[in-house]
């Protein structure tokens, strides 16, 4: 589905009845990667999956990005479904906009999961990571990105044995337009320390992050699972980045275990 929201048209998935559950996907992924939890889900929340601005089938403007933006992106698309209160379950770049989301907006937030994220903002080596990676983009294409995001988003074990994942994941950087990878890019390099919020998030929070994860490592997601009051940690064993796309079954087992204790 398509809605316009602040201004740009946002791809959206809504399937599924009850209390509602909203998927923020990484980067530079798109609503797709959360497939299998819109199945395992939806048959008892409502799920709901945008494509950031950017990302999928969302407009992506050739214009400057902000994490605070794609909160209000959020946040004006759950205006437009009438949904007061939803639980935010933020993978990666997700993870950093439910992280912003819940900065401007905790009121609506009825339960957080900070997937393979971090609350730390980026070092200086990080931020001249991301600006070398927009220019990759911009001269020689999404098929660059992939080259070098493909190692950061699955383990080494998934990259050797799964071509078909290795595959998927790659097509959805290789649909990214460059706009949106530049955007997000930006978006993310000049993202706030979140660290200084984590004591104050006052609803149920459960982080999950893969054992393997690289980028977001398991020592991120204790940090946040310490500081954020009586929040869970869930380790997703033989997991990389993508923790919800190498191992669904752990991963949907999870978020369905903490779902259940709160709605
Ligand atoms: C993601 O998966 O969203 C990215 O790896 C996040 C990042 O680059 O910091």
């Amino acid at each position: 589905m398509i809605a316009k929201i602040n201004g740009i048209n946002l791809a959206y998935t809504d399937e599924g009845r009850g209390t509602p559950v909203v998927l923020l996907h990484a980067f530079p992924q798109n609503r797709a990667m959360w497939a299998q939890q819109v199945d395992a889900l939806s048959k008892s929340y409502r799920i709901i999956a945008p494509d950031f601005r950017g990302f999928g089938e969302s407009d992506a403007p050739l214009w400057h990005y902000t994490l605070d933006q794609f909160a209000d992106d959020v946040n004006g698309l759950l205006n437009h479904l009438s949904i007061r209160q939803a639980m935010l379950v933020g993978l990666s770049m997700g993870g950093y906009i439910a992280l912003g989301f819940y900065r401007k907006y905790r009121d609506r937030m009825k339960g957080l999961v900070l997937a393979d994220t971090r609350a730390q903002p980026d070092t200086e080596e990080g931020r001249a990571g991301r600006f070398a990676m927009a220019q990759t983009a911009y001269t020689k294409g999404a098929g660059a990105v992939a080259d070098i995001m493909l190692p950061k988003l699955l383990s080494p074990i998934a990259l050797r044995t799964r071509p078909d994942l290795v595959q998927r994941v790659r097509a959805a950087i290789e649909q990214t337009q460059i706009s949106g990878i530049a955007g997000a890019l930006m978006a993310m390099a000049e993202r706030p320390d979140s660290v200084p919020l984590l004591a104050q998030i006052a609803c149920p929070t459960l982080v999950i992050t893969g054992e393997l994860d690289g980028p977001t490592p398991p020592a991120d997601g204790k940090l946040m699972a310490g500081t954020i009051p009586g929040a869970r940690l869930e380790i997703i064993p033989q997991a990389g980045h993508l923790s919800n796309l190498e191992q669904p079954d752990a991963f949907n087992r999870a978020l369905l275990d903490f779902l259940e204790g709160i709605s």
